[in-house]
């Protein structure tokens, strides 16, 4: 469909969840124009996202997005080549505001629709950086709604190796934030407490770190520090900042723990030397830290030749892009371009797992 064009501008929408993003990627110079409006205030009085509320600002949001976005590429409606958009997976309502407002747009225009999953956008956001890796790699998805590892070949060519059984590491953070008292969305806020947290002050769970494969569980962790908070209150009434603080680390250092001993094992089983950490979690910067630093130890076992632990190149996205924005959608729109379809009849997926995903795409 595009082939023929010098170079080519995709508008890309995202609107699944709490942030409405826009964004123009040019096949020639990268991201030339990025907008983001995120609704984190107005959900933190319920404590978490209300989806009516959601889909309802989105809708406010769109077009002057789009507008501050293509003010800042210095293009115009009529630059824009094709509309890629966020299909699936989240809330019903919200996606159906961008799908809705990317369809009509781009029919408008008289210009094809790019229908795109949300996780691929993520998993493909570590190439927006300078340094980009290259494929195959191992890509640890950590999100708000999912954990996951994936065996990466190409564009499209996604394997599932290993996923949380129950929450997402996001939402475990979120969680454990809410019960320590801590502001929606507490992710980020419990990790800039744990910071100040003593070492090894609180012990909790490192959760099937010896399942001997790529599934974790991440919801016990929350209920052992349920029960550490209530102990201390019990004990002492009320929690004290620096308990609080302590409690911070303690957990941040399982969840760690867990994802580092599981990327050292995806590596291990593809053979991959090479790891991609997507996702708002990935914003983590003790993760990021830890990851950085992973080697592959060589397997312990009586009369082996003790052999050098092997490097791993990690690469994350740059930190805005790590949480949900419209630059991942439009990336992940210009790599699949061939796929491109007419504007109208479209429909939203709120669950569609990535491994269910069209294979192949040419890249642009
Ligand atoms: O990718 P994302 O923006 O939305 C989903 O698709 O889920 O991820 C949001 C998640 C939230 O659970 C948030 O608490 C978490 O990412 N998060 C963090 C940090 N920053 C965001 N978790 C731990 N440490 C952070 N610094
Ligand atoms: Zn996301």
């Amino acid at each position: 469909m595009f082939y023929g064009f010098y170079f080519m501008l995709v508008l890309g929408i995202e609107s699944s969840c709490d942030e409405t993003g826009v964004a123009l990627y040019c096949s020639e110079r990268g991201l030339i124009g990025n907008a983001l409006h995120t609704q984190m205030a107005m959900h933190a009085e319920y404590g978490g996202v209300v989806p009516e509320l959601a889909s309802r600002d989105h809708i406010r949001r769109l077009v002057p997005l789009t507008q501050a976005c293509l003010a800042e590429a210095g293009a115009d409606y009529g630059d824009i080549d094709a509309v890629a958009y966020t299909q699936g997976p989240g809330l019903g309502g919200a996606l159906l505001a961008g799908a809705s407002y990317a369809n009509a747009l781009a029919f408008a225009l008289g210009k094809p629709v790019l229908p795109v999953h949300h996780l691929e956008g993520h998993l493909l956001s570590p190439l927006l950086a300078d340094e980009r890796p290259e494929f195959p790699f191992v890509a640890l998805l950590v999100s708000g709604g999912h954990t996951q590892f994936m065996a990466v070949r190409g564009i499209g060519d996604y394997t599932l190796l290993g996923e949380s059984v129950d929450d997402a590491a996001g939402e475990a953070f979120d969680k454990t934030a809410k019960l320590l008292g801590l502001p929606y969305p507490g992710g980020a806020k419990l990790s800039e407490l744990a910071r100040l947290g003593t070492p090894d002050a609180f012990s909790f769970p490192r959760p099937m770190l010896h399942s001997h494969d790529l599934q974790m569980s991440f919801s016990g962790l929350k209920t052992a520090v349920l029960t550490a908070v209530e102990k201390v209150r019990a004990e002492h009434g009320g929690i004290a900042e620096q308990t609080r603080n302590d409690i911070c680390r303690a957990f941040e250092d399982a969840v760690i723990d867990v994802l580092a001993a599981k990327a050292e094992k995806a590596l291990r089983d593809t053979s991959f030397r090479t790891l991609v950490v997507a996702g708002g979690v990935g914003a983590n910067k003790k993760l990021r830290e830890r990851l950085s630093r992973l080697t592959i130890r060589p397997a312990q076992g009586k009369g082996r030749l003790k052999k050098p632990a092997e490097a791993v190149q990690t690469y994350f996205p740059p930190m805005e892009y790590c949480t949900d924005n419209g630059a991942m959608i439009a990336f992940a729109g210009a790599m699949r371009a061939e796929q491109a379809v007419a504007a109208g009849g479209f429909n939203v997926k709120p669950r569609w797992p990535l491994t269910n995903i069209v294979k192949s795409a040419e890249a642009v």
